[in-house]
């Protein structure tokens, strides 16, 4: 079989509801993402930042996997798929794809402001004052910015296998996830799916189907099963 490899971003899940940030102007849901998904942010403000995450918690409860999604879960009978996805919703889980990387965390898990290991499921909200088992406030467990991402080598490990890497709505803007593209095999082909090109320069072999995420599957799962 085959290996495919996806990539996604926000793009992805913007057509079940949740919004994109590059899209608003650089604002997540109304916030400077400096205020909501930093380490200085947490310091300045961790009572914003819970509110935050809590909110996006409670969506994330309320909408469901679009046809996207559930196409990549359908394409695991005719290849081998792996998804490594910059997106802390469980949509892909949701839909049921088997294989799904989470490069900047999770929503719906919480952690120990101490120590990255302590991590916790978690479907409620987050208040001042919860505490892990080493008596640190919880936090959510998001990768922000200009924090370590520790899955990159993982990620680093499965697009080196790929036959076929499949990209969907991220603005490649945020490293070290864009940079994983460098790691597919040589002349492996790639397939872009975004209403808009990303303005980073893109390698010769990307084949740009411009589309939303659940026009241009279609078009994908057409011009896979060619290949
Ligand atoms: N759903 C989520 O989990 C979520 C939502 C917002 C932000 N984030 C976080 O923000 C960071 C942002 O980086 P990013 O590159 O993923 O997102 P981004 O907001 O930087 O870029 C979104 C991309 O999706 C495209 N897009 C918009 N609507 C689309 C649609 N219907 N179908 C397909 N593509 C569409 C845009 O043109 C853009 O290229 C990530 O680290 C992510 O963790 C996550």
């Amino acid at each position: 079989m085959k290996h495919i490899v996806v990539l996604s971003g926000a793009g992805i899940s913007a057509e079940s509801g949740i919004k994109t940030f590059r899209d608003a102007d650089g604002l997540w849901e109304g916030h400077d993402v400096m205020e909501v998904a930093s380490p200085e942010g947490w310091a300045r403000n961790p009572e914003l930042v819970l509110d935050f995450y809590n909110k996006r918690r409670r969506q994330l409860l309320e909408v469901e996997p679009n046809l996207a999604h559930k196409s990549l879960k359908e394409l695991e009978q005719d290849f081998k798929v792996s998804i490594i996805t910059q997106n802390v919703d469980n949509l892909h889980e949701r839909a049921g794809s088997s294989k799904v990387l989470h490069l900047h965390g999770e929503l719906l898990k919480v952690r120990s402001s101490l120590n990255e290991e302590l991590i916790y499921d978690w479907q409620d909200d987050v208040k001042l004052g919860d505490l892990a088992e080493d008596n640190s406030q919880l936090r959510p467990h998001i990768v922000w910015f200009g924090e370590a991402v520790p899955a990159i080598e993982e990620a680093i490990d499965i697009v080196e296998t790929a036959d076929i890497l499949l990209i969907i709505g991220t603005s490649m803007q945020v490293y070290p996830a864009s940079g994983l593209i460098n790691y597919l095999p040589y002349g492996k082909p790639i397939y872009l799916i975004d209403p808009k090109r990303p303005e980073c320069s893109l390698p010769p072999q990307v084949h740009f189907i411009e589309a939303t995420a659940c026009n241009g599957i279609g078009t994908f799962l057409k011009l896979v099963k060619e290949e």
